[in-house]
């Protein structure tokens, strides 16, 4: 994801529950802001990777790999077998290409986080904003901005499911209303607890479809396998109730049964949720609520 407020520094440092922006520093903005178009689009500059980045980029990849079998959902193996990944940092016309024709989803290159309303507007028709630039050296274990990797391993082949696409179409068209009505805080929760750290049951068992976790060598079992988090059931009210982590693994994750429930549960219009949701408290991270419904 490359979504972030840097109009709004307010919501960057310390809250548990800016908007979904997977950790925005609180310094400023990192990526070259200078020479972007209007709607914050760059061109990649494919040639200005340098061969440590190309080499970063390998063993990441290689390291991630490794851990998708059986902890990531079908349809995300399904793509990711199909792109061309392995060698380097992709091009994004090439992935573009292949995405178009089955999505008719494009991507665009950013610098980095973009103000929330671009990011909605760029979701809205099918665009998805990638990040440019590829983490440092002493961020291969962690980092808290989505880069490169975070964007094309975790959320393009995600795009690639006709169901999630449309969601994704959804989303930022709901994100673009939600902000007339002073209510992206409730659909922040929803983009991290589906989109970043989502989790869906299959036959086989748990397996993950959230980018965030996609994306994370650590993260991508001990969401599906720890037995420290609490697992419940999706629930569109309860998400948008729940405050999440941005420092440290997801207390709690929300568990789908498939792409179609997300898409129905979020179909109706939420102007009366988000009425409903002024008169309710929000919830820690790791809060228990009787009705929960958990999944071991
Ligand atoms: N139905 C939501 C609304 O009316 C839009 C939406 C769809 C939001 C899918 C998120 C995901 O605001
Ligand atoms: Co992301």
């Amino acid at each position: 994801m490359a979504r972030g407020t840097p109009t709004h520094p307010d919501t960057a440092a310390g809250s548990d529950d800016r908007p979904a922006n997977y950790g925005q520093s609180g310094h400023g903005l990192r990526g070259n802001y200078e020479r972007m178009r209007a709607d914050y689009t760059v061109d990649q500059d494919h040639g200005a990777y340098g061969a440590e980045d190309q080499d970063r980029w390998r063993r990441l990849y290689e390291r991630q790999i490794d851990l998708v079998p059986g902890r990531a959902c079908d349809e995300y193996i399904d793509t990711l077998n199909g792109l061309d990944y392995a060698g380097g940092i992709p091009r994004f016309e090439t992935v573009t290409a292949q995405l178009e024709v089955a999505t008719g989803w494009r991507l665009v290159a950013v610098p980095g986080l973009v103000p929330d309303l671009v990011f909605f507007d760029h979701l809205a028709n099918r665009r998805f904003p990638v990040t440019c630039w590829l983490r440092d050296e002493h961020e291969f274990e962690y980092i808290v901005e989505p880069d490169v990797f975070h964007d094309f391993f975790g959320h393009v082949p995600m795009l690639f499911t006709p169901v999630f696409a449309d969601y994704m179409e959804a989303y930022g068209k709901g994100g673009l209303k939600a902000e007339g009505l002073g209510s992206l805080k409730w659909l922040a929760r929803l983009y991290w607890y589906t989109v970043e750290f989502g989790l869906i049951r299959t036959k086989e068992g748990l397996r993950n479809y959230g980018a965030g976790i996609l994306s994370s060598p650590s993260e991508i079992d001990y969401a599906i396998r720890s037995p420290k988090p609490r697992r419940v059931e999706f629930d569109l009210k309860r998400i948008m109730r729940s405050l999440y982590r941005i420092d440290a693994f997801q207390e709690t994750y929300f568990v789908i049964d498939d792409f179609g429930q997300l898409f129905e549960a979020t179909a109706p219009d939420f102007t009366p949720l988000y009425r409903e949701m002024e008169g309710l408290e929000d919830l820690a991270a790791n809060a228990a609520l009787p009705e929960d419904r958990l999944i071991s």
